[in-house]
């Protein structure tokens, strides 16, 4: 059913050589679709799950490196408890049904975020599809899962401290790299900051969301929402990026 690669040919916009490396989602407006039509907010991220298998087929078949997904925030947890044990069976739904597609189109799967706060069984299903596609060198799918930029950013400033004070690490060496490596995003290695991040649903804000990766980042935001939302859809929000000019700080030509 996902072995069909994604028709690169019906959008001659789209420069195949210039696809970004990495992608980050925030998947947003799975309640509102639901909402629009008369459905259990539920319902949306029932769909909004589809999608993602979509999506990251269409992303793996354009060459993208890493495609990060914000499936669950460190504030998700406000929510209501019935949405939230239904969020948090979705990845045990997901991967006991799409890990074999991941693996056939090699794709690696990789967590980031406090996974030990989530319920037994759907630590070991994001554990499980970790060891599972581990051989794949493919594209990697990223899951932010019990994800928040903020509390990242503690817990490296915290690693950071200890290395200090047990003499690892002088304060006058810490570099922009130091604090990068002790971010959830290391294992991606140069891959770590996205070189494009999408927002669904029309919302225009960050969330928490990899607030030290995004600094040279280019956003795309639609009003599409997540579960509306495909190949073409990735495609057109790569054509928009592919559009933008990325100085880096720098000068256009230089
Ligand atoms: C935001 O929409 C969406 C979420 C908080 C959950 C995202 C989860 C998925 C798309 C499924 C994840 C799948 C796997 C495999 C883990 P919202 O509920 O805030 O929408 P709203 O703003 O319209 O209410």
């Amino acid at each position: 059913m996902f072995s069909k690669k994604a028709d690169l040919s019906n959008n001659p916009k789209l420069d195949t050589e210039r696809i970004p490396a990495h992608i980050a989602i925030i998947m947003d407006g799975n309640g509102r679709w639901a909402q629009a039509r008369h459905l259990p907010r539920v319902a949306g991220h029932k769909q909004g799950m589809q999608t993602v298998k979509t999506v990251t087929m269409a992303a793996s078949d354009l060459g993208v490196k890493v495609l990060t997904l914000y499936a669950f925030s460190t504030e998700n947890w406000k929510r209501p408890n019935d949405e939230v044990s239904y969020l948090m069976q979705l990845p045990i739904r997901f991967f006991k049904t799409f890990v074999p597609d991941l693996v056939a189109h090699n794709v690696r799967v990789m967590v980031m975020g406090d996974i030990s706060r989530l319920p037994g069984a759907t630590q070991q299903a994001v554990k499980d599809a970790i060891t599972d596609t581990s051989k794949c060198t493919g594209m990697i799918l990223n899951f932010a899962l019990n994800y928040g930029s903020r509390d990242e950013i503690v817990r490296a400033v915290k690693s950071i401290a200890t290395e200090v004070q047990t003499g690892q690490l002088s304060p006058n060496n810490i570099t922009e790299q130091t604090v990068s490596d002790h971010l959830m995003s290391s294992p991606l290695g140069s891959l770590a900051d996205p070189d494009l991040l999408i927002r669904t649903s029309g919302e225009e804000r960050i969330s928490n969301f990899l607030l030290w990766q995004i600094a040279y980042s280019e956003f795309v935001f639609t009003d599409t929402y997540w579960p509306d939302f495909d190949g073409q859809a990735l495609q057109k929000a790569i054509i928009e990026f592919q559009g933008r000019h990325r100085r880096f700080g720098g000068l256009k030509n230089n």
